[in-house]
């Protein structure tokens, strides 16, 4: 089985990155996953779709998946706007209080969607019964559980982030840690790079922006973003319960 994880797309952002736009971005990816990954059974995109949350950068990122063959299950990050984002997907299946969480079964595992939108801020939250929804039915699956969110549930060690963090990491690992090998890997976005992390002794992905990376700075307080890192996509591989992970890079021609 093939998943394709699609992060931080940031449709509508000015932000100036020579030689790209976001939705040239999207359309090359696209591209790409047709060319090299069309097999997949899934796509996931971890968030952060849009940069502001207008109903116009939702329309022209339905637009630029059209061509994908595979299911695409989506959660929305910190530039995101809830509303806007079922109005753009009315499909898209939210759980019992409205937050954009989902589950679903694949292969061997079930594989769960959480929404860390916290409006009005950059970081993260789980509140609103979400963690409960997590721990429901991570206690329900009777398979190994792969857990998709925005917000990284691990430090990445760049200060940066620290403002920008998911807040109820603590009671997150908690959770995680009640249901050990259950939970078989996280994946997020939100930090723009390529990181790997333990939590709770699970492992645990941060994959990179689909539009611009940023700088792995272990010290500088502010957030830098790179001008020339290539845009990437992540591709899983699966064999039974085993996982490979590959952060693929990407031109735009
Ligand atoms: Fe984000």
């Amino acid at each position: 089985m093939k998943i394709v994880l699609l992060s931080d797309i940031h449709i509508g952002s000015k932000k100036n990155v020579p030689g790209r736009t976001p939705v040239d971005c999207l359309r090359a990816a696209v591209r790409h996953v047709l060319d090299k990954n069309a097999d997949a059974d899934h796509c996931i995109l971890l968030g952060d779709l849009t940069d502001t949350g207008a109903d116009a950068e939702y329309a022209v990122l339905r637009d630029a998946l059209a061509p994908l063959p595979m299911p695409c299950h989506m959660i929305i990050g910190n530039h995101d706007e809830r509303e806007a984002f079922k109005r753009a997907f009315p499909d898209a299946p939210v759980d019992a209080d409205g937050y954009v969480q989902q589950v679903f079964d694949a292969g061997a595992f079930q594989f769960l969607l959480l929404d860390t939108y916290w409006p009005g801020h950059g970081g993260g939250i789980l509140d609103g019964g979400r963690l409960d929804w997590l721990n429901d039915q991570l206690t329900a699956s009777d398979k190994p559980c792969l857990v998709f969110l925005h917000h990284p549930p691990f430090d990445s060690g760049v200060p940066g982030f620290e403002a920008l963090r998911l807040q109820d990491r603590p009671a997150l690992r908690s959770v995680i840690a009640e249901h050990g090998a259950k939970v078989a890997a996280l994946f997020s976005g939100h930090c723009h790079m390529t990181v790997s992390a333990t939590v709770a002794g699970r492992p645990a992905f941060g994959m990179r922006s689909l539009f611009y990376q940023i700088n792995q700075d272990f010290e500088d307080p502010a957030l830098k973003g790179s001008d020339t890192a290539p845009p990437a996509y992540g591709v899983v591989l699966i064999d039974g319960t085993d996982l490979t992970v590959h952060s693929v890079d990407f031109d735009l021609t």
